[in-house]
């Protein structure tokens, strides 16, 4: 019999799965328009998107970003895209590993990603509740090269079984203080603000994922498990995506940011990179394309998006990461009026 914690894993799998299309607002990417230029002078041959970052590089911009592991059936999954990822090339985060922590039954189904994937990028990943030795303890249970701490508030709020005490920023401190690999704090689809980065900064974190909203809906989740209490006023709660990525362009920090939330195509990508995104990561696409169309079809769509984003690279004529950010673009009005009104805050 599996805990109610790896339940709750094969749960968020099921209700993703099964809402994936329609689980609240979707990400707006069309809210940014790039401006097209004739004449790029360049060839899909001599672009580079690969990313340089302060800690590590990596040979390709997006990522499998953290869903499984805790049970057996989201083991069997963390396996497969762990293959993916080492047929692609692809970083890839495991899935929450808070259950590894109380339930040593569970370990497997996170081990088997360093496994499938010896060299592989792999992300470790656990909530902002946990200390330093919690944190070392899911770094080395997959040799992971990076870290992922989410904070999710909103989901535990909605959540039936949510936390109700959010004094984080200690904890979050220590963890990056005592760990040996770099730490992405990372929000779960309810985005980022100016003031969060600037605490964040504060306490010496250099990444942040700013998870935001429009593609996996954590409240939309979390209430399809809530019985006992509504909280459908809570679908849109957050911040999108490209909102986000706004805020942080308006914030002081020098942060490097990732972005998640949303993203289902190779243009959702180089829109994020163009707002400022040295990363981006894909969970609930990649998902879907796994189960309906197996490791071989994800794969396949894998290599096409690296392929596609090369050829995106050429049409805005950058020829790598860095002269992205020249690109030319226009924010819809409602985008334009949210930068506006977030000005200086
Ligand atoms: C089934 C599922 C499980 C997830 N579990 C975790 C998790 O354990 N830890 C975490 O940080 N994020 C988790 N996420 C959030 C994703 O990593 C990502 O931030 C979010 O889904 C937004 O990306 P998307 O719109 O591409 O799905 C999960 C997402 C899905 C779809």
């Amino acid at each position: 019999m599996e805990s109610a914690h790896a339940h709750r894993k094969d749960e968020h799998l099921a209700i993703t799965e099964a809402n994936i299309r329609k689980a609240g607002p979707q990400a707006n990417f069309t809210d940014l328009r790039i401006i097209h230029h004739g004449l790029p002078e360049l060839a899909v041959a001599d672009t580079d998107i690969s990313v340089q970052l302060p800690d590590f590089n990596l040979p390709v911009p997006f990522y499998i970003e953290a869903m499984t592991g805790g049970s057996l059936r989201t083991g069997q999954i963390n396996a497969q895209l762990a293959n993916v990822a080492k047929e692609t090339n692809l970083a890839m985060a495991v899935g929450s590993q808070s259950i590894t922590l109380k339930d040593p039954t569970s370990y497997a189904s996170f081990e088997v990603v360093r496994q499938v994937n010896p060299d592989g990028f792999i992300l470790a990943n656990l909530g902002a509740g946990r200390n330093a030795a919690d944190a070392k303890f899911a770094v080395d249970l997959i040799q992971a090269n990076a870290l992922e701490i989410h904070i999710n508030v909103a989901q535990e709020i909605v959540m039936p079984e949510g936390d109700r005490e959010f004094y984080w920023l200690d904890n979050l401190a220590e963890i990056v203080a005592a760990v040996d690999v770099p730490v992405i704090v990372k929000e779960v689809g309810f985005g980022i603000s100016q003031t969060t980065l600037t605490k964040l900064a504060a306490i010496g974190v250099k990444y942040v994922n700013v998870g935001g909203r429009g593609g996996t809906n954590f409240a939309a989740i979390e209430n399809q498990r809530n019985h006992a209490t509504d909280y459908d006023f809570m679908l849109d709660w957050g911040q999108t995506t490209l909102e986000s990525l706004i805020e942080g362009q308006l914030s002081s920090t020098d942060i490097t940011l990732f972005a998640t939330g949303g993203i289902n195509n190779p243009l959702d990508i180089l829109k994020a990179q163009i707002m400022g995104a040295k990363m981006t990561g894909v969970a609930g696409h990649f998902l879907h394309t796994l189960l309906t169309e197996k490791e071989v079809g994800l794969t396949n769509e894998i290599l096409t998006w690296q392929t596609q984003l090369h050829e995106l690279y050429a049409l805005v004529g950058a020829k790598d990461q860095t002269a992205l950010t020249k690109t030319e673009y226009v924010l819809s009005p409602e985008l334009a009026n949210y930068r506006h009104q977030r000005l200086g805050k």
